[in-house]
């Protein structure tokens, strides 16, 4: 199968999966970590991102800065997160000036489709999950003054 069918059924599978659901039915193998951070380090995604332990490439630290992984307190789904690399625009991310991270709808971030193989994304994606850690949902405590 070529790269493009693949992704066409990748693109099914997460079509049929919902939007917001968990992993039910879609399970590619398991992926490796440190294959992963090789993918994300040569694809260069650190000149708009910033991930905890990560050196940024020189002068980008001030263009853009979407960060990933750290303490989350819902996590990204694996889909979610195949997701956001094939298909970015799908759902932009929250939280950022909107004038920096889209034109016109469509995110800033580019399409990496052609350029990764099925087993790049696995890792790459492996690779993200593991930067996520899920924060416990603290209640906020209330201060008794005396
Ligand atoms: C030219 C800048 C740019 C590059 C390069 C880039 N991204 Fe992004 N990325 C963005 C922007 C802007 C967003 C926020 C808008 C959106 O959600 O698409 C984003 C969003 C994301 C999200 C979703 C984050 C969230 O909290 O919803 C993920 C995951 C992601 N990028 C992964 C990657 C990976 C992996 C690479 C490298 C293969 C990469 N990006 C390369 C600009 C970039």
């Amino acid at each position: 199968m070529n790269k493009l069918k693949i992704l066409t059924i990748l693109l099914i599978m997460i079509g049929l999966s919902g939007c917001e659901q968990s992993a039910t039915g879609f399970s590619l193998p398991a992926g490796d970590v440190a294959k992963g951070e090789q993918v994300f380090l040569s694809m260069q995604c650190l000149s708009c991102h910033e991930v905890e332990g990560y050196e940024r490439p020189e002068g980008t630290e001030d263009t853009l800065s979407v960060s990933l992984g750290g303490k989350v307190q819902s996590l990204k789904t694996y889909p979610e997160l195949v997701t956001s690399v094939i298909n970015p625009s799908h759902r932009l991310a929250k939280g950022y000036d909107t004038t920096k991270i889209q034109v016109e709808g469509e995110s800033v971030m580019p399409v990496f489709n052609d350029v990764l193989t099925v087993t790049d994304l696995v890792n790459l994606i492996t690779f993200l999950e593991s930067k996520y850690e899920l924060e416990p949902y603290s209640q906020t405590k209330y201060i008794m003054y005396h």
